[in-house]
C-alpha cells in the first residue's frame, strides 16, 4: 500500500497533510490503471438503477462480465437506452413490488435517493430507512451473499438527529444502515460526501473508515467504481467507510490499493 493511501485511511486531519505530499509528486509516471474486477458468472440487483450513480453502476457491472437486474420507479427509457439490463418496475416504498426482486442474485446494490424536496411522497422514512430495510429482507430471504448500501457521511453527527422533513435524510439513512446490518445480510457500508457528476478518474479517491464530514466532493462515477471494487472485494464485509476525492498524481493509486485500505 502506498504512503498516500495509508494515511487517507486513518483520519481526515492525515489526509489533509497528504495533499501537498501528491502535488509534490505530480509529474512522476503513475502507471496504467489496474484491470476492473471481472463479475462474469453473478447476477447483481441494482436498486436506485436509473440514478446519477446507479447508472454507472449498471454500465460498469455489464461491462465487467455481471449480469444486472435493476429496479426503479420509472423504467420505460432505460429499457430502451440498456437493454442488456433486466429492468423491473418497483418502488421500495411498496413492500409488495419488491417481492422476489432479488431472488437468483448474488449481490445487492442500493443506489436509491429519496430526493423529498423533489416528491414529498417519496419520505426518508420509508425510502432511506423502510426500503433499505425493505430490501435487505429480500437480499436475506435470495441468500444473497452482499449488500452494498450507498448511504452518506454525516450519518453519525449528532445534529442530524433530530432534524425534520427534508433534513431528516441522514437521520433515516443512519437508521436504514443499522437495520441493514440487524438483518444479518452480508454487506458493506459507503458514505459519500457530497457528490458532482464530474467525471470519474480526474482525482485520486479517498476512503475512511470513520464518518469524516469534511468539505469535499465526489465524483459520482468514482462512487460507483468504489461500488465496483466493493462487489469484489471480501474484505469489505461488515465494514463502513466514508469515500471522497483527493488530488494525486496517480488516481488510480486507491483501485490498487483497495483490498488492503479497507482491511484497516
Ligand atoms: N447528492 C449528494 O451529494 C449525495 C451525497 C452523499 C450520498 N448521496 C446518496 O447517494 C445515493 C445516490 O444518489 P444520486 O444523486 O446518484 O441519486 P439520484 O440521481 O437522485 O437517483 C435516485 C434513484 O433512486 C430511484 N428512486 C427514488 N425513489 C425510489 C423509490 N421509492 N423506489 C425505487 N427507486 C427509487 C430513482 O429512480 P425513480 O425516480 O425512477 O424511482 C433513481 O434511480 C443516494 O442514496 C443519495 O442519498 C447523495
Amino acid at each position: 500500500m502506498s504512503q498516500l493511501s495509508r494515511r487517507l485511511i486513518l483520519s481526515g486531519a492525515a489526509a489533509a497533510g497528504v495533499v501537498g505530499a501528491a502535488q509534490a509528486q505530480e509529474n512522476r509516471n503513475p502507471g496504467p490503471p489496474p484491470p476492473m474486477p471481472s463479475f462474469a458468472g453473478q447476477t447483481i440487483l441494482v436498486a436506485g438503477a436509473t440514478g446519477r450513480t446507479g447508472k454507472f453502476v449498471v454500465s460498469m457491472l455489464l461491462a465487467n462480465g455481471a449480469k444486472v437486474r435493476a429496479f426503479s420507479r420509472n423504467i420505460d427509457q432505460a429499457k430502451k437506452d440498456v437493454p442488456k439490463a433486466e429492468w423491473i418496475k418497483a418502488d421500495v416504498k411498496e413492500v409488495a413490488s419488491l417481492k422476489g426482486i432479488a431472488k437468483g442474485c448474488d449481490r445487492v446494490v442500493f443506489a436509491i435517493g429519496s430526493n423529498s424536496f423533489r416528491d414529498p411522497s417519496n419520505k426518508p422514512d420509508l425510502v432511506d430507512s423502510a426500503g433499505v430495510i425493505a430490501l435487505a429482507q429480500e437480499a436475506k430471504a435470495a441468500k444473497a451473499k452482499q449488500y452494498v448500501l450507498i448511504s452518506s457521511v454525516g450519518v453519525t453527527d449528532p445534529a442530524n438527529q433530530t432534524a425534520t422533513g427534508f433534513a431528516a435524510v441522514l437521520r433515516y439513512k443512519l437508521e436504514g444502515e443499522k437495520g441493514l446490518a440487524a438483518s444479518g445480510v452480508p454487506h458493506t457500508i459507503i458514505r459519500p460526501v457530497g457528490m458532482w457528476d464530474r467525471p470519474g478518474g480526474e482525482f485520486n479517491v479517498a476512503l475512511l473508515t470513520n464518518d469524516a464530514n469534511i468539505g469535499a466532493m465526489v465524483s459520482r462515477e468514482d462512487v460507483a467504481a468504489v461500488v465496483l471494487q466493493s462487489l469484489a472485494s471480501e474484505k469489505v464485509l461488515g465494514k463502513t467507510f466514508t469515500c471522497f476525492n483527493l488530488p494525486g498524481f496517480d488516481v488510480h493509486a486507491w483501485k490498487r490499493d483497495f483490498p488492503k485500505i479497507v482491511s484497516l
